[in-house]
């Protein structure tokens, strides 16, 4: 069979990644995709269950840390295009472990900015298609707002404050670098926070979801004043796949909700949802909510203005966050085996026998 384009997704198999790598299959037969993915504990090809037999799917259990291996990779899969979400992205992680963020986020990514130079700039190979190099990163890169501060734009200098967002940020400058010195063909996004159905619940809201479920504690950080602007996955994975295909090369995009909530207020929220849809009074768990000690570093505020992602290229997100939110609370409530078999990291105990 021919492709008309091999495209490399790597994280394909967490939350964003799975949502991407599903789009990609089902929307574009003519494409093949190779999900990369390390499957550490946020890897979970349950998350794609349903397209992991189309044609055009190839899974790929591999390293970016390992150089020698992504070359292999480009190479086997004659890669054309990367869509690059592989990284550890869970901020408390990224405070008692600083070093593996710097190795995944930062290495990893060069890595690949690498083996693509080495594989796509090679002055006698003519181009099978046009190549691209797209990174996806985060609004954390651009630091903390105030609460009557602006919104962050595409031009907000870069001041992150956690080891994750400077792993982030580090990544985000060798992209540039690597546009700016090889003329290597890149693009990046950078978005706010996403919720929906298959992220991991070490994240706020299926933590927070499972936890109401279960009558266990929620613990609030600090006094439950940070803003998020949250935007639903699907929403986020559909603007992916527009600046793929007509983002300007070179360029930055932001995307984000325009729909900032204070934690306490999405918890309440949360609460009211659960509690609904189990059958209880509702607000019945906020007794639940525990205020603890805060975050090391703990970002006030995020904001993302999209303007230009909407200007230039068309995307909005499409869902209220009303609906969005309902959706997910039923998704979680109706998936307790997947819940359980990612708290439980059976998943894993399973691709150490398959795997190796
Ligand atoms: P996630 O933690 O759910 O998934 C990360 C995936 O990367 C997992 O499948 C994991 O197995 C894989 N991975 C980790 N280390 C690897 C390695 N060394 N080699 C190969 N694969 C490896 O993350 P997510 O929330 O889906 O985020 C995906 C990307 O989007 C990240 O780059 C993150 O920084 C960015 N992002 C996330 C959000 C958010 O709200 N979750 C918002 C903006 C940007
Ligand atoms: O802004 C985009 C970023 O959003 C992504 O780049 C990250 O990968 C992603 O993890 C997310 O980072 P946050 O730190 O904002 O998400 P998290 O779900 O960890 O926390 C959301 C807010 O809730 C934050 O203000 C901290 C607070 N929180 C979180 C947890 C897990 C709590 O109060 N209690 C908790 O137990």
């Amino acid at each position: 069979m021919f492709y008309k384009k091999n495209i490399l997704i790597t994280g394909g198999a967490g939350f964003i990644g799975s949502h991407v790598v599903r789009i990609f299959v089902n929307k574009y037969p003519e494409y093949r995709i190779i999900n990369l993915d390390k499957l550490t504990y946020a890897g979970n090809l349950a998350n794609l269950k349903d397209i992991e037999n189309a044609p055009n799917y190839v899974f790929v259990k591999a390293d970016i840390c390992d150089f020698e291996d992504m070359l292999r990779i480009f190479n086997e899969y004659q890669i054309d295009n990367v869509i690059h979400l592989a990284a550890e992205s869970h901020v408390d992680r990224s405070i008692k472990d600083p070093f593996s963020f710097a190795k995944t986020n930062v290495m990893g990514t060069l890595n690949l900015l690498e083996a693509a130079r080495q594989s796509w700039l090679t002055p006698h190979l003519a181009p099978r298609t046009s190549h691209l190099f797209y990174h996806i990163s985060t609004d954390e890169v651009y630091g903390e707002l105030d609460f009557d501060d602006t919104l962050f734009t595409e031009d907000t200098a870069y001041d992150p404050h956690s080891p994750y967002s400077a792993s982030k940020a580090a990544s985000d400058h060798f992209v540039r670098a690597y546009h700016d010195t090889y003329g290597l063909p890149t693009v990046i996004s950078n978005c706010s926070n996403n919720y929906g159905s298959y992220q991991f619940p070490e994240k706020l809201i299926p933590l927070f979801i499972n936890n109401i479920r279960h009558n266990k504690t929620l613990p609030v950080y600090g006094k439950g004043e940070n803003v998020r602007d949250w935007l639903y996955v699907e929403d986020h994975a559909r603007a992916i796949d527009l600046i793929f295909h007509e983002g300007k090369t070179g360029d930055t995009y932001n995307i984000g909700g325009f729909n900032e909530w204070k934690n306490i207020d999405l918890i309440k929220v949360m609460i009211k949802t659960v509690d609904r849809l189990l059958g209880r009074e509702e607000g019945e768990s906020e007794k639940l909510i525990t205020y603890v000690t805060d975050r090391a570093g703990h970002d006030l505020r995020y904001a993302i203005d999209s303007t230009k992602l909407k200007n230039e290229l068309g995307w909005e997100p499409s869902l209220q966050f009303e609906e969005g939110i309902e959706k997910t609370v039923r998704w979680y409530l109706e998936n307790q085996d997947w819940l359980d078999n990612v708290t439980s990291g059976d998943y894993q105990k399973y691709y150490e026998k398959m795997y190796g």
